[in-house]
């Protein structure tokens, strides 16, 4: 089994690559082998509603976006992380997950449904719980459980030596990727029992109603 990370912050090595590798000694721990993939430092396109992607499957920027895609098919779970931006998911990552799960497809051409996931940030003191409400809303109109840990998933810091002395928060880490790798391995073991995909129905959308 295989986690993809993503690395939402500018800096490749930084506050949240650290949390991120810390969840990934905890998925390894369960047999879980991960990924951490980095944003970049440079510009991200945000999404102009064009409506390309929904005949297309893809997004209309030809970038990172539908590269995550294509490979988000072959994964079987997912951990988003981002710095803290004014109480916030920075905007570049904000582009980035705005395309990602606007253009994912709907039924077996959905990459995301049903497989869990995590949003983590890392902050130099506040706004971490306001950041991760907004991160973690993508997993939940995506229909992807949500692993949690023992605490809100956050790291404190503003270099990953100071992530270092968060003791408390890499704990926070090690933990989330072993119950990742729990619940992965639970979804196998039901796969393999032959526990059916809940029935899909058509999305509806009756957005005249208030
Ligand atoms: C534009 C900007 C806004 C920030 N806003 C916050 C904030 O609201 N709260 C906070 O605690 N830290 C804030 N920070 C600090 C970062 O969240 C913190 O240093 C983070 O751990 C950096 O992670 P990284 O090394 O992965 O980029 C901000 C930093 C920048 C550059």
């Amino acid at each position: 089994m295989h986690v993809l990370m993503i690395n939402g912050s500018p800096h490749q090595w930084g506050c949240t690559w650290r949390a991120l590798s810390e969840v990934a000694l905890g998925l390894q721990e369960g047999g879980v082998d991960s990924e951490i993939l980095w944003l970049g430092d440079g510009a991200m396109a945000g999404c102009t509603d064009c409506g390309y992607c929904r005949p297309a499957g893809q997004c209309v920027f030809d970038d990172l976006v539908n590269e995550v895609s294509a490979q988000a098919a072959r994964e079987d779970g997912f951990v988003f992380g981002a710095p803290v931006y004014f109480s916030g998911v920075p905007g570049s990552m904000t582009s980035f997950m705005d395309r990602l799960f606007f253009s994912r497809g709907s039924g077996d051409a959905d990459p995301f449904a049903l497989k869990p996931a995590a949003c983590v940030v890392s902050a130099r003191r506040a706004g971490t719980t306001a950041a991760l409400d907004q991160f973690q809303k993508y997993l939940t109109i995506a229909e992807m459980p949500v692993v949690s840990s023992r605490y809100w998933p956050m790291v404190h810091g503003n270099t990953p030596a100071e992530v270092e002395q968060d003791l408390e928060g890499l704990q926070v880490m090690r933990v989330l990727g072993r119950n990742m790798a729990w619940m992965l391995a639970n979804i196998a073991a039901g796969r393999a029992a032959g526990v059916p995909r809940p029935k899909q129905e058509r999305r509806l959308g009756t957005n005249f109603v208030r």
